[in-house]
């Protein structure tokens, strides 16, 4: 039972097993059918789409990340993410058989509605990801999916980022669908998120006390790299943008393939590195532990995110200053578990240099677009109505 003096961003990261299993019940119905809440397209409007352009800011641009894997692998359908303060360059793939989804927890963030009109001007069908559906971004879609995150009152995203992830998921899921890719595989994948509340549960529980010599170790340190490979990379971006903005640790995530071209001259003593180690492929595993011997030579701390069970790597984990592991996880659920572990660190970290973690201050004025309701634009707001509560069944 979560006390009233923990802060609201521990709090926040402590309800995800709840409001994951409460966005999942929302859009899979009996039999595993996938619900669309409001869509923006019609079923052969979703077969139709030649290409798929999301855009976003902070978090929930890390969470439109996410997207991109699954869309290509599960639906093949070629998928952009923009950040949308950069939104340019990749508008100008954007046409009338593009779907354009922008995504934002209050759904106001200035540049992230721009960027969507800006698609709707190109003619691509668009959709928002909100927890607001009241929200600008809302009512400005064709179509709109809400996150029932419930009311946000942390600064610091992380319970919105789960549910945008996860709906993000399923969304991929129903296009795949729709473009008759749906494979049996597929259903057991969605069998498994089904668990996503006691997944996410069992692995806020077991790294809870992990985190804590972790923090030690990097409240010596004003510098860290967060490496990992393929679909986990967003979470080792959104994981330094925590440390960065909660913990005001310097921490950059890292291709762990590109850190060897280059940035492998930052790390030393002084800036420890931590890799997250989640391979079923042995060249990769191979290419981690050689990683790894590197940075032992030059005396890198060395930190490792990894998953517990009779599969784990042994010899990495010797190399190790520090471990972090996860009970593990199906594959398709790794990524919405792989970022738990940094919001508790970030936390504790925070807490250890006597920082406020509910006052990062890190959100420049005038990014979010006024509150009709006459709350201050800039501070966290959504609560989801239930207005796109009545699912469509598909
Ligand atoms: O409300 P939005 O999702 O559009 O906000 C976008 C960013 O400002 C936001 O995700 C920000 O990066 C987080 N609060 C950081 O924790």
């Amino acid at each position: 039972m979560e006390t009233e003096t923990k802060p609201l961003f521990l709090r926040e990261v402590m309800e995800q097993p709840r409001v994951l299993a409460n966005t999942l019940a929302q859009y899979v119905g009996p039999g595993y059918r996938l619900k669309m809440g409001r869509p923006p397209l019609d079923e052969d409007g979703i077969r139709r789409i030649s290409r798929v352009y999301l855009t976003a800011c902070g978090t929930s641009y890390h969470a439109a990340l996410t997207a991109r894997y699954l869309l290509e692998e599960l639906a093949c359908v070629p998928a952009v993410v923009e950040q949308a303060s950069e939104c340019g360059l990749h508008q100008q793939l954007v046409g009338p058989s593009t779907l354009a989804v922008a995504v934002s927890q209050s759904g106001r963030s200035r540049e992230t509605l721009n960027a969507l009109e800006a698609a709707r001007r190109k003619g691509a069908a668009t959709l928002a990801l909100v927890n607001d559906a009241t929200s600008p971004l809302a009512r400005a879609a064709d179509g709109c999916l809400t996150t029932l995150a419930g009311r946000v009152l942390a600064h610091s995203s992380t319970k919105a980022f789960t549910t945008q992830s996860l709906v993000l998921a399923l969304m991929a899921f129903r296009i795949a669908r729709a473009r008759g890719l749906m494979r049996d595989t597929y259903l057991e994948e969605i069998q498994a998120l089904g668990r996503i509340g006691e997944t996410v549960r069992g692995t806020l529980a077991k790294c809870r006390g992990q985190v804590e010599p972790l923090a030690r170790l990097l409240n010596a340190h004003s510098h860290l790299f967060i490496l990992a490979k393929g679909s986990l990379l967003p979470m080792v971006y959104e994981g330094a943008l925590k440390l960065k903005e909660i913990a005001r640790l310097h921490a950059e995530g890292y291709s762990a393939g590109e850190f060897g071209h280059g940035p492998l001259a930052l790390a030393g003593p002084d800036t420890p590195v931590a890799l997250m180690a989640f391979s079923d492929a042995r060249y990769e595993a191979a290419a981690f532990k050689d990683l790894a011997r590197s940075l032992r030579s030059r005396r890198v701390p060395l930190v490792l995110f990894a998953e517990d069970g009779p599969r784990k790597d042994v010899e990495l984990l010797t190399m190790a200053d520090c471990a972090v592991l996860l009970p593990p996880a199906p594959p398709r659920l790794r990524p919405l578990t792989a970022i738990l572990p940094f919001q508790l660190l970030a936390c504790a970290l925070g807490q250890m240099k006597g920082l406020d973690v509910d006052r990062p201050g890190g959100l420049l004025n005038g990014s979010r677009v006024p509150d009709e309701n006459g709350g201050h634009p800039d501070l966290p707001a959504g609560s989801p109505s239930g207005a796109a509560r009545g699912a469509l069944d598909s």
